[in-house]
């Protein structure tokens, strides 16, 4: 069963990525390695994590465990992670990503992003979210060109085969873009029916820049039934159209708006559910549906930023 999804994109620096990825944003304590195993059994051969996520040493034991076992060989999976906030100056960079190859136990990853364009002062490895003593977030100025910088050393020092950038708007993007040296292979950003990004996604295009969609799925909620594209007759009549799922439905439109889906799961039914989207495509009166339901909405506000010169979305509207 595995590799079974030839769907590869070639990036800018001529390194290729499977057009779908597992998600792992809030999967630990075990379910992260449970789940990138059956991943990469299904076929999946690329994986998300991220320093915050506090499971890159669970994903890097999954996949150690699979080269073990002989299923894969190192360069046949791609694994994207990311530089915390509280690495951002440039001294840290490498430092932040030593410490990632040790926890995920690997030589090099294929890709290290920028997490998110805003920085948080540095008060320890495991101080990820830094607080004063009134509770707000302690902010600090550094420009992310002088972060990128550091960042691509470590392309140079064989770290990373590759770097990249999550959360950028289209100013930051246009701007780090106008001043690097290695240009970045993706900008990891939040797509779904509700925030559809066609902008952003264009210009990444017209830059020879993948996107990765995080929350594909709105990271959804049964009990709330939101967001409302999840739990919407109309998206259940074209899942039944195609014998899929709503989840399905709407990965595949994710894919159809030009970007790789990371859609988050540790149920192994659904890993596979959103690996089965490879064998239809929606038609224009479907996305016209799908289309229908944007409204700029996110899940990942980052709020607490607000108040830094480098947070990246002007509007920022209310939860789902
Ligand atoms: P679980 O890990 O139990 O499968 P997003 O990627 O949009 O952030 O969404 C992730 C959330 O959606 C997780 O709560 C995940 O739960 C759930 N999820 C993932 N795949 C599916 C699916 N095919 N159908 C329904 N829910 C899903």
């Amino acid at each position: 069963m595995t590799g079974k999804v030839e769907y590869y994109f070639k990036h800018n620096d001529g390194t290729h990525i499977q057009g779908i990825g597992l998600g792992t944003f809030a999967s630990t304590e075990g379910d992260c390695e449970r789940a990138v195993l059956h991943a990469i059994d299904v076929g999946y051969r690329h994986i998300d994590t991220a320093y915050f996520y506090g499971n890159e040493a669970e994903v890097g034991a999954a996949v150690r465990k699979k080269i073990a076992e002989g299923v894969i060989k190192r360069e046949d999976i791609f694994i994207t992670t990311k530089l915390w906030c509280n690495f951002h100056e440039p001294e840290r960079v490498e430092y932040a990503c030593r410490k990632t190859l040790k926890n995920i136990g690997l030589d090099y990853v294929d890709l290290y992003l920028i997490h998110w364009p805003f920085s948080y002062k540095y008060r320890g490895d495991n101080e990820l979210i830094p607080k004063d003593a009134n509770g707000e977030v302690e902010l600090v100025d550094i420009d992310y060109l002088d972060t990128w910088g550091a960042m691509e050393k470590l392309v140079d020092l064989g770290l990373t085969k590759s770097i990249g950038v999550s959360n950028f708007n289209e100013e930051q993007l246009t701007r780090l873009l106008a001043n690097c040296k290695i240009k970045p292979i993706h900008n990891q950003i939040e797509v779904h029916p509700a925030l559809d990004q066609k902008k952003l996604i264009a210009l990444c295009k017209k830059n020879g820049i993948l996107v990765t969609a995080f929350s594909p799925l709105g990271r959804h909620n049964a009990e709330l039934r939101t967001p409302t594209f999840m739990y919407d007759g109309k998206v259940q009549a074209i899942a039944d159209k195609y014998n899929k799922s709503i989840a399905q439905v709407v990965i595949r439109y994710v894919i159809e708006l030009g970007t790789i889906p990371l859609p988050k799961s540790s149920n192994p039914k659904r890993i596979e559910e959103n690996f089965n989207v490879f064998d239809f495509k929606l038609d224009a009166e479907d996305h016209a549906i799908l289309d229908s339901y944007h409204n700029g909405e996110r899940v990942a506000h980052a709020r607490q930023a607000i108040k830094s010169k480098y947070y990246p979305f002007n509007v920022y509207s209310a939860c789902f």
